[in-house]
């Protein structure tokens, strides 16, 4: 089974979790997009609700599917969102996981490859629950991926020099489809920073958001309420 069936039946699982008047956050990335067209697949279907996207690409995503999309700043309350991950951290022993060897908290996540995680860290926190959809490519025992972050154009050199001083690697992220680097939704750059196996993401979380011209980084610390896993034999509730 191909890792898009395996993410639409997450992103699947996870809009069942939606009731009529609720205002969903609408996570970015390709799993994130299967949430959202299943969603509108429910919309179509009579379901009243409203999405608030996370980047352009949600947002596009969601009016396609027939989503009426508001920003988060016209809204009092977001009920739930849905969003994916790059890495998952299970405490256990990686893509095989189960439910039961994830017994160790929230599992922290690494967000951003995409280069939206500002977006979607603002509306992941103001949402009443988080439901986080992945494929099994994205459990990993602890986290080890390199975190990306989002700086002001101007502050790039001083976070790589800070970055460097916390113990990171870190690289400007380049465009694939234009010349020069990646700019984000927001007008940023990206530097995308390995640190090895991050064995305290809160404190290193703590580290980055102190980091003058860090607009944010992609460590999600206790933010997860849900971690639903598409598998070939069905979802697993990886935590929730
Ligand atoms: C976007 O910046 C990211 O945070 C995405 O949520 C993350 O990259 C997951 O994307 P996929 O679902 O495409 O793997």
């Amino acid at each position: 089974m191909d890792a898009a069936t395996l993410k639409r039946r997450a992103g699947e699982r996870a809009v069942e979790a939606v009731d009529g008047g609720d205002v969903v956050g609408l996570g970015s990335g390709s799993t994130a997009a299967a949430a959202i067209r299943a969603l509108g697949e429910r919309v179509d279907a009579g379901l009243d609700i409203q999405g608030v996207p996370t980047s352009h690409q949600s947002r596009e995503v969601a009016l396609d599917a027939g989503i009426p999309v508001v920003d988060l700043d016209q809204v009092e309350a977001v009920d739930v969102a849905i969003d994916g991950a790059d890495q998952v951290a299970t405490g256990g022993g990686g893509a095989d996981d189960t439910a039961a060897d994830a017994g160790v908290g929230v599992p922290p996540l690494i967000k951003g490859g995409g280069g939206c995680h500002a977006r979607e860290k603002l509306v992941d926190a103001a949402a009443g629950e988080l439901i986080i959809v992945v494929d099994p490519a994205k459990l990993a025992p602890t986290l080890d991926a390199a975190v990306p972050v989002e700086v002001l154009p101007a502050a790039r050199t001083l976070v790589a020099d800070r970055l460097r001083e916390l113990g990171g690697d870190p690289t400007l992220r380049e465009a694939a489809a234009k010349s020069g680097p990646v700019v984000t939704d927001n007008g940023n750059l990206v530097l995308d920073a390995e640190f090895g196996t991050v064995d305290d993401p809160a404190s290193l979380a703590a580290d980055l958001a102190g980091i003058p011209g860090v607009l944010e980084h992609g460590l999600f610390v206790e933010m997860a309420d849900r971690v639903l896993v598409g598998r070939e034999d069905g979802v697993e509730t990886l935590f929730g």
